[in-house]
C-alpha cells in the first residue's frame, strides 16, 4: 500500500514534520525528516513508553538540531538511523518507515499491507 504524505517542496532542509496518515480504520502518526536530498520517516512512537515524541507540532529535534529528542524523558535518537544514544531507551531504535518520491516530487509512505 502506498500513501501520499506531502510534496517534498513543502519540506525545508534539516526540519522535522509530523503527519497523520489515514489508513481507513486507524491513523499512523509519523515523523518525516529532510536532510538535503535525504528524506527519512519513522513512527512517532518512543520506544520507552510507546507515546509520541513531540509535544508541539513538527518539533522533534533537540535544541542543537543534532538529534531527534523525546519531549517526555529526553531520549536522543540519531538523525540517520533513529537509534537511541542516550536516555531510558538507549540502544533501541525508532521504527523506520519506507518512503518513495515520485518524479513530480510527491512523497509517499510504503506500507506492507
Ligand atoms: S517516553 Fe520517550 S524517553 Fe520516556
Amino acid at each position: 500500500m502506498k500513501k501520499f504524505v506531502c510534496h517534498t517542496n513543502t519540506l525545508q532542509d534539516h526540519q522535522t514534520y509530523g503527519f497523520q496518515i489515514d489508513l481507513g480504520n486507524e491513523e499512523l502518526d509519523i515523523i518525516v525528516l529532510r536532510q538535503g536530498k535525504e528524506i527519512r520517516a519513522w513512527l512517532n512512537h518512543c520506544p520507552h513508553l510507546g507515546i509520541p515524541l513531540n509535544w508541539q507540532p513538527d518539533k522533534f529535534l533537540s535544541l542543537e538540531g543534532t538529534h531527534i529528542q523525546c519531549s517526555t524523558h529526553g531520549a536522543l535518537f540519531t538523525l540517520e538511523e533513529g537509534y537511541c544514544i542516550a536516555g531510558p531507551c538507549r540502544g533501541q531504535s525508532l521504527i523506520a518507515l519506507q518512503t518513495e518520491v515520485d518524479s513530480d516530487g510527491n512523497l509517499y509512505l510504503l506500507l506492507q499491507q
